[in-house]
């Protein structure tokens, strides 16, 4: 969801109100994305990196993300959207915030129309380590590490691999996003900033996606 702080600072408003703007956006997302009967949305909310955003900023995210769960989960129930989250549950993540989000979870968790993942305190590194590191405290041999034991150890295992990727504001990059799981994900780039984007990006994205032609390494028969 990035562009949100170029959005307010091309209108003259301070970076928090282009992430208040990116609310919007994400609800669209999420109606397009259940009207196209996607069952598995993930977006990335903070990063590991973003604690180095300014304190003021950081501190409004944490509020920001506890509004929404607290304001916006009971649709999302009604809608039959699971909410789960994927990250690093650390020190730095108030307390309050970890309450929102396990309760978020706990009263969605028997939905079934589509998964709504929330990268929180995320980073796709971040997970590889906690993964290994959990392996390690396993006592597993290094003859039995592999694709399979990794991926058993991520955060949410049962998360198939992403299709397509979106990413907004005119960057080029993955920073730091799943890395584990995007090996063979078709990716998308689009200018539009988060703020802006509409459930008819994320169409024209799948409309980009069914262009492509996968092919996971083999060759066309
Ligand atoms: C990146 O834009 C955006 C974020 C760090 C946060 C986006 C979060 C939301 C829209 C709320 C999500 C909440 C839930 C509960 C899912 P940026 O600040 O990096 O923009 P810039 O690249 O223009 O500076």
């Amino acid at each position: 969801m990035d562009g949100n702080g170029r959005w307010a600072q091309k209108r003259g408003l301070p970076r928090t109100e282009g992430h208040a703007a990116g609310e919007e956006a994400l609800f669209d997302a999420v109606d397009g994305a259940l009207e196209l009967g996607v069952r598995w949305l993930t977006v990335y909310a903070f990063s590991t990196e973003n604690w180095r955003r300014p304190v003021d900023e950081v501190r409004y995210l944490m509020g920001f993300n506890e509004s929404i769960l607290t304001r916006r989960r009971d649709e999302l129930h009604e809608r039959g959207v699971r909410i789960a989250f994927i990250g690093r549950r650390d020190w730095r993540v108030p307390r309050r915030l970890v309450t929102r989000m396990d309760e978020a979870r706990e009263l969605t968790k028997a939905n079934k129309t589509m998964t709504l993942t929330i990268a929180f305190n995320y980073g796709g590194r971040a997970e590889i380590v906690d993964a290994v590191r959990s392996l390690v405290a396993e006592g597993v041999k290094p003859d039995d590490v592999s694709e399979k034991a990794i991926r058993r150890h991520l955060y949410d295992p049962k998360m198939p691999d992403p299709d397509l990727v979106v990413r907004t504001s005119g960057e080029y990059r993955i920073s730091n996003f799943l890395l584990w799981e995007l090996a063979y994900s078709e990716l998308v780039f689009t200018d539009v900033l988060w703020p802006d984007f509409r459930r008819e990006h994320l169409f024209e994205a799948v409309r980009e996606y069914q262009r492509r032609d996968r092919r996971f390494g083999a060759v066309e028969p």
